[in-house]
């Protein structure tokens, strides 16, 4: 029997992350030999938890909350992407142990929101919410797709400023804090904060909707998030969690990987049903 190729999920937390199952529903779907398994990393040792995997024989890893700034500053080379947001959310272990990091959250977004949704970003008013290393892996694909304007606003706004200015080669981008929202109102917001893990909604007056905007949470749960009930009850026109994103970045993950493009459409409607089942279950 040919050993499997092992690879990874990092995080803080971990248990409710969909990757391992994600990957393993590739790996049937493309016929790969691979194992894949979530790792919860104490903070302070995620450099010693990745060379216990590289020297385990590990090929690869996803890395998230909250070690995608960290990796970055680990790596032995990384994507231009992965470079400029100073985050990495995949790993490429070479056969010498260099580890090569990139960033696969800002195609997954694009994608999701684009093909799988059919929106249209180009000429549109972005708002993203967050300016952590979620918020600035997804920064260039956005632009990439000439948005009117995207503005970055954050709890800390300096944060928001220093991406804004790191971003502007790419696109019209503004950054601060929430007095870049005073009679503003947007296309398209993007909630790229930590908020939703807690079960709260970076603070947002309603006038920034209009009835045909549309609310993202990067976040996705068995229930809807915070911010997707936020966005109903301010009438946005389609409220979309990131479980689509997460399959498109993780499909992208897998092609670096393995060479490979999974179909991601089957698999976004299996995960789906079961988060419906389990809401059933849980309600009855
Ligand atoms: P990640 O890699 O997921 O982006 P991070 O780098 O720790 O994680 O960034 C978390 C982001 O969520 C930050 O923008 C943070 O705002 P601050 O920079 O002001 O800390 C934001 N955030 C976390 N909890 C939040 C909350 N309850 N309301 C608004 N923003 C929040």
């Amino acid at each position: 029997m040919v050993i499997p190729d092992h690879y990874a999920v990092m995080g803080n937390p971990i248990a409710h992350s969909k990757s391992p199952q994600i990957h393993t529903m590739f790996a049937y779907q493309t016929n790969q030999n691979l194992i894949y398994t979530p790792i919860l990393v104490e903070v302070g040792k995620f450099e010693e938890a990745i060379t216990v995997f590289h020297n385990q024989g590990g090929k690869g890893l996803n890395i998230t909350i909250p070690f995608k700034n960290q990796a970055w500053s680990l790596m032995d080379k990384c994507s231009s992407e992965a470079q400029r947001a100073k985050a990495v959310n995949t790993i490429a272990i070479k056969e010498d142990g260099s580890l090569f990091g990139y960033n696969t959250d800002g195609i997954g977004l694009v994608r999701d929101l684009t093909q799988n949704h059919g929106k249209r970003i180009s000429g549109q008013r972005l708002l993203l919410l967050g300016a952590g290393g979620a918020a600035s892996g997804v920064i260039e694909a956005l632009l990439s797709e000439k948005p009117s304007h995207l503005a970055v606003i954050n709890r800390t706004s300096a944060k928001a400023i220093e991406l804004a200015a790191r971003f502007s080669p790419f696109g019209t981008i503004i950054g601060g804090g929430h007095e870049l929202l005073e009679n503003n109102s947007f296309d398209l917001i993007i909630n790229a904060t930590a908020s939703s893990l807690h079960g709260e909604v970076p603070q947002l007056p309603p006038r920034i909707l209009n009835p045909n905007s549309w609310v993202y949470d990067m976040m996705y749960g068995n229930e809807s998030t915070a911010f997707i009930k936020w966005g109903q009850i301010q009438g946005a026109e389609h409220c979309l969690d990131g479980l689509g994103m997460l399959v498109e970045q993780a499909a992208e993950s897998f092609f670096i990987w393995r060479k490979i493009r999974p179909n991601t459409a089957p698999i976004i409607t299996q995960l789906r049903l079961k988060q419906r089942d389990r809401l059933l279950t849980i309600g009855e």
